[in-house]
């Protein structure tokens, strides 16, 4: 039994990527005992000594994380609608705590052995991919996760040769997230389909493939 971790366990795809992966799967949430706040750097390396007491590396980690609208802020339409608040917002929730996941658990990564470690990105933070604009924070966010990503992927690898450290985009997929979407007629897919599909993805990539940017079909995106 593997230990993989899951953090943003109380999301549509994070709660469908704990019930997929099934034993052996922690789950870490705002809602949990204790609530993980990914903004807050206390309560990550809180986490991470938790984790480093189970005294057994954690061979999966994913960080399924993220925020689109909530709390008063919505995608921005237009570069009109840009706030600095907002932009911060979308920066600590999409790029900053994923970074401190990075920055407390990738040590915790065997040395010896395969592990993976994915973030769930968006392929609307992919640049080569943006042909219609918008989503200002979000985009940026997502592009900036996509940043540091392949910076951590190129230095795990230094130590830990056998790692596998990518970006995923998990589809659209019905969740709290693009709820307000889906109400306007955006197609969703299930979030159990997606967990399915992005443990599938995750399951063949080797060394090699580590760095990239994968859709939930396993197809590589442009950064
Ligand atoms: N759904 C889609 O169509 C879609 C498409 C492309 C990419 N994605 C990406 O997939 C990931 C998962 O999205 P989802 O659809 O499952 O969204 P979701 O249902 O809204 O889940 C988001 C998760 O992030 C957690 N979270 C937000 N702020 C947090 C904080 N400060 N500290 C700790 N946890 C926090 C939420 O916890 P709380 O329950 O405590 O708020 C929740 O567990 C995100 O990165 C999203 O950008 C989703």
């Amino acid at each position: 039994m593997v230990l993989s971790l899951v953090f943003g366990s109380s999301g549509g795809i994070g709660g469908a990527l704990v019930a997929a992966i099934g034993p052996g799967a922690v789950g870490f949430s705002r809602a949990g005992t204790p609530p993980f706040d990914i903004t807050d750097e206390a309560s990550v390396a809180a986490a991470a000594a938790r984790v480093r007491g189970l005294g057994e590396p954690p061979g999966l980690i994913i960080v399924a994380t993220g925020m689109l609208h909530g709390q008063g802020v919505m995608p921005e339409k237009t570069y009109a609608a840009i706030t600095p608040e907002t932009l911060a917002r979308y920066f600590a929730i999409n790029a900053i705590g994923p970074a401190l996941i990075m920055k407390h658990f990738l040590p915790l990564l065997p040395k010896a052995e395969e592990a993976r470690f994915a973030v769930l990105s968006a392929r609307v933070g992919s640049i080569t991919d943006n042909a219609i604009g918008g989503w200002y924070g979000y985009r940026a966010a997502k592009a900036a996760l996509n940043q540091l990503l392949r910076s951590a992927a190129i230095e795990l690898q230094r130590t830990r040769p056998l790692s596998v450290c990518v970006a995923l985009h998990p589809g659209t997929v019905a969740s709290n997230l693009s709820a307000p979407f889906a109400k306007a007629g955006l197609q969703v897919r299930p979030p159990a389909c997606a967990a399915a599909d992005l443990l599938g993805v995750l399951n063949g990539l080797g060394p090699a493939d580590t760095g990239m940017f994968y859709a939930y079909d396993g197809t590589k995106i442009p950064w």
